[in-house]
């Protein structure tokens, strides 16, 4: 466990309320109180997670993984397609029973999806057993939320989104064992035509260079291997700070800090991918040789209307700039099928553009529509089928361009990351972000290790050297 204190005014005055929620808890002879957090959606929503699990931990509050007997019951909900949010729907109201039984849990829903104001009223209007209902820049004033529910005041719903400063002194509680998440920057303000994003999460926002290499620092102090730094858009990062800084000197910061650990960073736009960081990606040795570089089509007519701000053929110049510094390097992305109006032809510049670079992985997504977003409002002749035969191709020709990937491996010597071992052999992640298996007479978890590849199935398999 790491926590990272500096103390603010907004946190010092939570402060007093953690120590409250705590007393309270202790009145109520509530000796081991219990609670469970439970998190839909994007990594950064999992880091957001892991500060309320360290908020909750400061009051009091032991871990689980179990609603069932909960004290407390907590979802970090999701709004990115529509799909996340019909889980939230489903699960938080399973949640009925446990409160019918036990009317003193406190229940409360959070992030994204509740942060739209529909959603919001819906959970206060037809969900009366959900005790608290709070935003995406509220997040750090959990604990007074806790106490003035445990105090017996009304039911609260905090939406209030002010773009302040991000703040620190939040403690964290890292669950990820040996792999660290360090949030670099919060919101976005790209506004792509389809994504509820830029209305949930506010405006972009970058934490200063100090705290983010503190808390690197901290994590690689407590034997964390891999470090994680998340933002929307982390080819923004430092717009609007008092200091002179931008993503790729900020990368070479975290590379400088001693250790043998890891970098890889989530996600980059491809509208603000410079030379400059795929340069410095190229001379920092612990940054993964891998890149996330979401494209989501092939089509520069889609493109455009999606307003993503670059072309098919801008993209394919950054990815045959970075292969050029960094010959070995590998690239993953987002898709998105079925855009409002794609035409088939537009589809076949999309399968155009994935044969041409040969990405390792794709994360494919059949286009959602989300309300209030320019899309929603454009007319959509693509049937649902349609849809569908395309995401199907799209995944035939991936499954062939991935194994021509992990075909071109095979002779080379990588390191793997061990995540896991059983039976006898280690699974982990190289640094091109491809898994691979070894068998090992040890258990290698959290380590690392150079593997000689010596052939590729669905993953790669190699030998220990
Ligand atoms: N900030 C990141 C993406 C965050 S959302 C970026 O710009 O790359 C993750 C992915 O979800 C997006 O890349 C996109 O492919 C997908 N996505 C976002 N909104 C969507 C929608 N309305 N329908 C389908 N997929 C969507
Ligand atoms: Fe959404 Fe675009 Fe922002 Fe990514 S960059 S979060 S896709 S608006
Ligand atoms: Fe979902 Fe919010 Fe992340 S909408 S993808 S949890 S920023």
């Amino acid at each position: 466990m790491s926590s990272r204190i500096i103390e603010t005014a907004n946190i010092t005055e939570q402060s007093v309320y953690i120590t409250r929620v705590a007393e309270l808890l202790k009145e109520r002879k509530m000796n081991t109180p219990k609670a469970c957090v439970t998190t839909y959606g994007c990594q950064q929503n999992v880091s957001d997670s892991q500060h309320y699990k360290g908020l909750l931990i400061k009051m009091g509050y032991e871990l689980t993984d179990n609603p069932e007997g909960a004290d407390f019951i907590l979802f970090n909900t999701c709004a990115v397609r529509e799909h996340a949010e019909d889980r939230v729907w489903g699960n938080v109201g399973a949640m009925k029973k446990y409160k019918a039984k036990n009317p003193s849990i406190i229940l409360a829903v959070c992030g994204c999806m509740v942060q739209q104001e529909k959603n919001a009223k819906r959970f206060m209007s037809s969900y009366p057993y959900v005790d608290i209902v709070f935003g995406t820049q509220v997040w750090h004033r959990l604990p007074e939320f806790i106490y003035r529910r445990l105090r017996g005041d009304r039911r609260i719903c905090e939406l209030t989104i002010d773009n302040a400063e991000i703040p620190e002194g939040v403690p964290v509680f890292n669950d990820g064992g040996f792999k660290g998440f360090v949030p670099i920057m919060s919101g976005c303000d790209n506004f792509c035509s389809y994504c509820i994003v830029p209305y949930v999460r506010g405006r972009e926002r970058s934490r200063s260079s100090s705290a983010i290499i503190n808390e690197a620092r901290d994590l690689i102090n407590s034997g964390v291997k891999e470090i994680m730094l998340l933002g929307q858009n982390v080819n923004s990062y430092g717009k609007g700070l008092n200091e002179d800084i931008n993503f790729a000197s900020l990368l070479r910061q975290v590379n400088d800090i001693p250790g043998d650990f890891r970098i890889k960073f989530m996600t980059s736009n491809p509208k603000d991918c410079t030379e400059e960081l795929l340069d410095t990606m190229a001379c920092c040795d612990k940054v993964e040789r891998h890149l996330h570089l979401p494209f989501q089509s092939g089509s520069d007519t889609v493109l455009k209307r999606m307003n993503r701000k670059y072309t098919a053929e801008s993209y394919l110049k950054i990815i045959s700039y970075a292969r050029q510094k960094m010959p070995d390097i590998t690239f993953t992305s987002d898709v998105i099928v079925g855009f409002p109006d794609e035409s088939e032809d537009d589809f076949e510049k999309t399968l155009e553009l994935v044969s041409r670079v040969g990405f390792s992985a794709l994360f494919t997504f059949i286009y959602s529509k989300r309300n209030g977003t320019p899309a929603a409002a454009m007319p959509d002749g693509v049937t649902r089928q349609q849809k569908g035969v395309r995401f199907d191709r799209l995944l035939k020709l991936q499954e062939k361009m991935s194994k021509k990937v992990l075909d071109s491996m095979v002779g080379k010597t990588v390191k793997v990351l061990c995540e896991e071992y059983s039976g006898g052999y280690a699974f982990g992640k190289d640094e091109h972000q491809l898994n691979v298996k070894f068998s090992s007479p040890e258990d290698l978890t959290g380590k690392f290790a150079n593997v000689k590849i010596i052939s590729a199935d669905d993953v790669l398999i190699g030998e220990k050297v």
